[in-house]
């Protein structure tokens, strides 16, 4: 079970955001971000088609992976958010880049059974995206196979917008269903995530936070995740 919570505290993980970096520095920005304390490295991918902005491909996907490591030497884990369609395809693509985790909405594969084995015999670990209104019932018949849950507290598309509080319940469903399986699962929130309200998304049941705009905005990354730190051990 490893890092699971039914032993103690779990082991939490800070995920920033590199939608609110810099991009004409992203290689540097990651290893900024990864010196300050980041666990993973989240990667927003948006096709201007799924949702209304357009980010990333694997291309640079693969340019930062050399940048997405720790003092030691050791790799961060690239935690890849497809918010894109055509999922296989585009997960098979971001797999050979170098991701390590590959999260989609299930609503944007017509597949979703299909994608989570297509990702994980690509050799990645599967995420299931849940946007602030769409059921969890892709759970019913995914959860034996996925790796981590992702739930959106803000409509995805743009960084730097208010955490939507009734994510808090859907944070406390997809807990429960983790509970009830046994299967050591994450569970990650992303949007709108701060120091003054991450206490509240882990009492909730989370273990990993994406912060893209609470982190980039400030000039001391490694005080904002100190911060965020704190706020969880308290
Ligand atoms: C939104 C993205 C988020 C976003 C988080 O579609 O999935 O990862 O960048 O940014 P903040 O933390 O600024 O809400
Ligand atoms: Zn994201």
């Amino acid at each position: 079970m490893g890092e699971n919570r039914a032993m103690t505290r779990p082991v939490y993980r800070i995920a920033p955001s590199i939608l609110s970096a810099d991009f004409a520095r992203l290689g540097e920005q990651v290893r900024a971000v990864i010196a300050a304390g980041a666990d993973w490295v989240h990667f927003d991918v948006m096709d201007n088609h799924y949702v209304p902005n357009l980010t990333f491909g694997p291309m640079v996907l693969q340019a930062i992976k050399p940048h997405a490591r720790d003092g030691a030497g050791s790799p961060a884990l690239l935690d890849v958010h497809m918010m894109a369609r055509p999922v296989d395809a585009l997960a098979q693509a971001f797999a050979q880049a170098g991701a390590g985790l590959i999260s989609f909405h299930p609503e944007a594969s017509g597949h979703p059974h299909r994608s989570v084995q297509a990702i994980k015999a690509a050799g990645c670990q599967a995420g299931l995206a849940f946007n602030p209104a769409t059921p969890l019932d892709a759970l019913d018949w995914l959860i034996d196979d996925i790796d981590l849950i992702l739930v959106m507290s803000v409509n995805p598309g743009f960084g730097g917008q208010s955490f939507i509080d009734s994510a808090l319940r859907t944070i406390e469903a997809a807990r429960r269903r983790i509970d009830a399986c046994g299967r050591d699962i994450r569970l990650e929130v992303d949007g709108g995530i701060n120091p003054a309200n991450i206490r509240r998304v882990a009492d909730a049941g989370a273990d990993t936070f994406v912060a893209g705009s609470a982190i980039f905005s400030q000039p001391d990354y490694a005080q904002v995740i100190a911060h965020m730190r704190q706020a969880l051990a308290a």
